[in-house]
């Protein structure tokens, strides 16, 4: 399983480490694929040619070429294909939506193997398309023959970016959620999908997604990194203790924690809604704070995570029925139908305190722990950035005051 202690410069992928040196390989290495060869029996490919300027898609660059090769390895879709919390909560909410879904068309935005659009088959979809850039493409394609749905699934080797499709879709599905929800901004291509694609009254799923950021104490990692060199088989090695907190608490590190570590009430980072977000708000996210500890203990940290919902659409049509509660009774009397019963929501979570999935949680460690008093005040921001060298890593700026005393905590998640 991916960890973050263990690849300090390698591409970070949100579900497996890449090997060692893999990101700079994999750039000197990687040749740009030929979208025009077609590559598996019944496999479409096609090119979009925009009929203006400002319609180009964005360049596919040598970082995107190694984004996709990382996911051309099997490897990584076992890991999150075995994620049950995952897959089969994907799965439940194609299930919920399925009188959406039956007879629609559907866009399945990064099919990889191609279990989300088989998944909307069963549910009875008319025709999906599963868009995938990398050549797991090819695999999703064998995958779909043997399973006798070469008639309903069309898979489309290429950028969602690029590939054309024509006609207009019902449903938008995409498991596009990286690391702290944003890192490998691959929600910009959802966003992408909608806006060529997507029908009036569509589906997204999932509908939303929610950021979360709380401070934490953990005194046995702290422990287990840093005061390690005080004493190691009777030698005083604490000369190596800056160099230490340098290595393993300079970037971001993806691991799991509980909820007995989480100092305070979680502070919600973003909230996005599928539907209206756009690629611009999501370059850079800034989000103030104010937590109170609820403890005494040291503050060695804050930790992110994220969750995402599976509402159906905004405006529902009047044959839909999902397993949510739907009002049509607006204030302003209107027909727009909402769901009222926050419960009812169909949820992916990934927090501290809900079983575990291959996201963990994404820890932003400070070098030096804080000795919190119980109700003291930790206030400041966060500015979540998409890197200028590269939009799929993240700069991760944390500003934070604790008794009257300024900090400041930079890192990038790569
Ligand atoms: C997290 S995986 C999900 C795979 C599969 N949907 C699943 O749930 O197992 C994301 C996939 O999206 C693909 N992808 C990301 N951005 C894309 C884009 N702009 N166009 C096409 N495919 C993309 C990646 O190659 C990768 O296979």
């Amino acid at each position: 399983m991916f960890s973050k202690e263990s690849n300090g410069n390698g591409y970070q992928h949100h579900h497996l480490p890449p090997p060692e040196t893999a990101h700079r390989d994999r750039v000197r290495r990687g040749t740009r694929r030929s979208r025009a060869s077609t590559s598996g029996d019944n496999l479409s490919i096609t090119v979009r040619v925009p009929e203006q300027q400002h319609l180009q898609p964005p360049p596919c660059t040598d970082f995107d070429i190694a984004y996709f090769h990382s996911y051309s390895h099997l490897g990584i879709h076992h890991e999150m294909i075995k994620d049950r919390v995952r897959t089969e909560t994907y799965r439940e909410a194609i299930m919920r939506h399925q009188s959406f879904i039956a007879g629609k068309v559907v866009v399945d935005v990064g099919c990889g193997t191609g279990i989300l659009s088989i998944f909307c088959a069963q549910a009875g979809a008319k025709r999906v398309y599963a868009v995938d850039a990398s050549e797991i493409a090819l695999q999703a394609n064998e995958v779909v023959k043997e399973n006798n749905l070469s008639d309903v699934v069309i898979v489309l080797h290429g950028r969602v970016e690029d590939v054309e499709i024509d006609e207009e879709v019902d449903v938008i599905i995409s498991e596009w959620m990286g690391y702290m929800l944003l890192y490998e901004s691959m929600l910009g291509s959802v966003i992408t999908a909608r806006d060529r694609w997507l029908k009036p009254g569509g589906l997204i799923l999932p509908s939303n997604a929610t950021l979360f950021m709380a401070p934490v104490t953990h005194t046995d990692r702290y422990s287990e990194s840093i005061d390690f060199w005080r004493n190691v088989y009777g030698i005083n090695m604490s000369a190596l203790i800056p160099l230490a907190k340098q290595s393993s608490f300079e970037e971001p590190s993806v691991e799991t924690i509980t909820g007995e570590n989480i100092l305070t009430w979680p502070h919600e980072v973003k909230h996005i809604d599928s539907y209206s977000v756009s690629i611009d708000e999501l370059k850079t996210v800034t989000s103030k704070f104010k937590f109170s500890s609820m403890m005494r203990a040291p503050l060695h940290g804050f930790a992110f995570w994220f969750d995402v919902e599976f509402n159906g659409p905004a405006i529902a049509p009047s044959n839909y029925h999902s397993t949510s509660i739907v009002d049509n009774h607006m204030a302003n009397g209107s027909q727009r139908k909402r769901r009222t019963n926050p419960n009812e929501a169909l949820v992916l979570s990934t927090a501290p305190e809900d079983p575990p999935t291959h996201w963990q949680q994404t820890l932003i460690y400070l070098y030096d722990p804080l000795a919190l008093e119980q109700d003291q005040l930790i206030e400041g921001s966060v500015t979540l950035s998409q890197s200028k060298e590269n939009a799929r890593f993240m700069n991760i700026h944390l500003e934070y005051s604790v008794g009257g005393r300024n900090y400041v905590k930079e890192s990038v998640m790569k």
